[in-house]
């Protein structure tokens, strides 16, 4: 882990009334904080406006994120971008989406490169429309040495498509005769999964009051504390995300044993 105390000072310091820094113990942050960004749409139906736009203003609330995570010393951010279910929606959505997610990247590698943070994919990447896998693909290059956070995008993920290809790897590995089946453990899985060299989240926020997984990270989420709040995405901000760090550390985990102090 990473801090620049001097850099996260300066970052909350016009604290809100409830929330501050103080509030949370620095030698607990959560190492893994993953997000389902949810609630764009809604953002701008109340606006008046066209779902894309809420998209749009997503983004900045992301860069946010990103920012805030590298502030405070998280290793690990991974964020739900598009579901393989989010098809179904209009084709003008997804193309816009699609489009969002390739010129944002771009647009935000001075980001990755001055704070250091290492992109990683999780999800079928490879069936995105071919500017899109480009530049993702870009986007790894350019950050493969970087060594700060790692910021994993899930694009075109599904958990439970994550571990049929799991399952599929392990089949063929033990057809090939280079594993036998008693060597298949919790292990063996975890590392035929999207996040194979990431430890699990500790911490999982979602947005916009949905108390649903949502086909997300099943396996790995098995002991992760959940944070909800009614707080659309477009709307969620560093007090935000200080706030559901204070409600993580105030839990006891107890991973099914029994609490430890
Ligand atoms: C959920 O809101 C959000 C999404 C499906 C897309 C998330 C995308 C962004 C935040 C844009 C930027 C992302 C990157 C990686 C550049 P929703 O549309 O389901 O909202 P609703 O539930 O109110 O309809």
């Amino acid at each position: 882990m990473q801090r620049d105390e001097q850099k996260l000072r300066a970052y909350f310091a016009d604290a809100p009334e409830d929330i501050s820094l103080e509030d949370v113990d620095l030698e607990r942050i959560p190492r893994h904080v993953s997000i389902i960004m949810d609630g764009n749409g809604r953002w701008a139906q109340s606006r008046g406006l066209a779902r894309p736009q809420g998209h749009v203003a997503g983004v900045d609330s992301l860069r946010e994120a990103v920012t805030t995570s590298v502030r405070l010393g998280v290793d690990y951010l991974s964020v739900y971008a598009f579901s393989t279910e989010n098809w179904r929606r209009p084709r003008e959505e997804v193309n816009l989406l699609m489009h969002l997610f390739a010129k944002t990247l771009i647009k935000e590698l001075p980001l990755f490169d001055q704070e250091n943070v290492r992109l990683k994919f999780l999800g079928d990447i490879e069936s995105l429309p071919k500017k899109t896998y480009d530049v993702f693909m870009q986007g790894l290059e350019q950050t493969a040495g970087y060594d700060g956070m790692t910021f994993a995008l899930a694009v075109n993920y599904g958990s439970r498509a994550e571990l049929v290809r799991g399952a599929r790897a392990l089949a063929q590995d033990v057809a090939a005769g280079k594993l036998a089946p008693e060597q298949i453990d919790e292990a063996a899985l975890s590392q035929r999964l999207y996040t194979a060299d990431m430890p699990d989240p500790e911490l999982l926020i979602r947005t916009s009051g949905e108390l649903r997984l949502s086909n997300y990270l099943l396996w790995q989420l098995a002991y992760t504390e959940f944070y909800v709040t009614d707080v659309l995405w477009p709307d969620f901000t560093k007090w935000d995300y200080l706030r559901a760090v204070r409600a993580f550390e105030g839990r006891g985990r107890r991973f099914g044993g029994v609490v430890q102090s």
